[in-house]
């Protein structure tokens, strides 16, 4: 399956990305992340991306387009995948698009993700990300980790993003408004959104998605609370 995942800052994406991909195996594709491992890693491309990140501004298109053209070339994306924070814009949509279209791979579905944006400021004050692996995400009150400080996973260092602070989380959530609304009108007019509550346990908004794209519900043991 081809399955884009929006929604706005803090809203789930990447806990409930991380989810679905697994389930579907198909590849999970953050441009965020995929950012972030470039400023990790000094890159020039990560050096130019960085103020745009810490500023709770959009990566210019130029920039953004090329890294996920370049993704999507890669062999491992031939049995789906599921991109988490790509299209932000309508340039991006659009782009997109034509690099589906070269490939003969229409999406099958565009999720949603709704929550008030009193929430998601909530969310994102707590959130927690492991240094060795980003898709190991905590929250201090919704999914804490055993030890204060450690990942559950691999017992790497937890830390807070540099743009999770809160005047920077309320830039990103104009953004999210001013252009990434528009993207969502973008793939209703093609009949491919299912907009979702995100509100709820972790695995209830997993189960909302699975039903959205036609996989009925799996197993709601294990959740977090919300
Ligand atoms: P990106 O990394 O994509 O960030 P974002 O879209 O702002 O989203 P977040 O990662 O903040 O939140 P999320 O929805 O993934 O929530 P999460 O699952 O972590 O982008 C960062 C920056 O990179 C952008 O601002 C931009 O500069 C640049 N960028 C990226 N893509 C770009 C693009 N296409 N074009 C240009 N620039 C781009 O959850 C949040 C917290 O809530 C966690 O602590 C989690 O544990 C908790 N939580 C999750 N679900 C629940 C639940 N159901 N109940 C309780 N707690 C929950």
């Amino acid at each position: 399956m081809r399955i884009l995942l929006i929604g706005p800052p803090g809203a789930g994406k990447g806990t409930q990305a991380v989810r679905l991909a697994s389930y579907l195996s198909i590849e999970h594709i953050s441009t965020g992340d995929l950012f972030r491992e470039h400023i990790d890693q000094g890159t020039e491309l990560g050096q130019s991306a960085r103020p745009h990140m810490r500023a709770g501004l959009l990566v210019p298109d130029e920039v953004t387009i090329g890294v996920i053209e370049e993704r999507l070339a890669r062999p491992d994306t031939e049995r789906g995948f599921l991109l988490d924070g790509f299209p932000r814009n309508l340039a991006q949509a659009e782009a997109l698009d034509g690099i589906l279209a070269d490939s003969q791979l229409p999406l099958d579905a565009v999720l949603v993700l709704e929550i008030p944006e009193a929430r998601v400021v909530r969310r994102i004050a707590g959130r927690r990300l492991c240094r060795r692996d980003r898709e190991h995400v905590f929250h201090v009150d919704h999914s804490p980790p055993e030890v204060a400080g450690a990942c559950d996973v691999c017992g790497g260092e937890l830390y807070q993003r540099d743009d999770d602070r809160e005047a920077t989380v309320r830039k990103r959530l104009e953004v999210y408004r001013s252009e990434t609304a528009p993207v969502v009108e973008h793939y209703q007019a093609q009949g491919l959104v299912t907009a979702i509550s995100a509100l709820g346990h972790v695995q209830e908004v997993l189960d909302r998605a699975l039903v959205a794209i036609g996989h009925g519900q799996v197993d709601t043991s294990g959740t977090s609370s919300c």
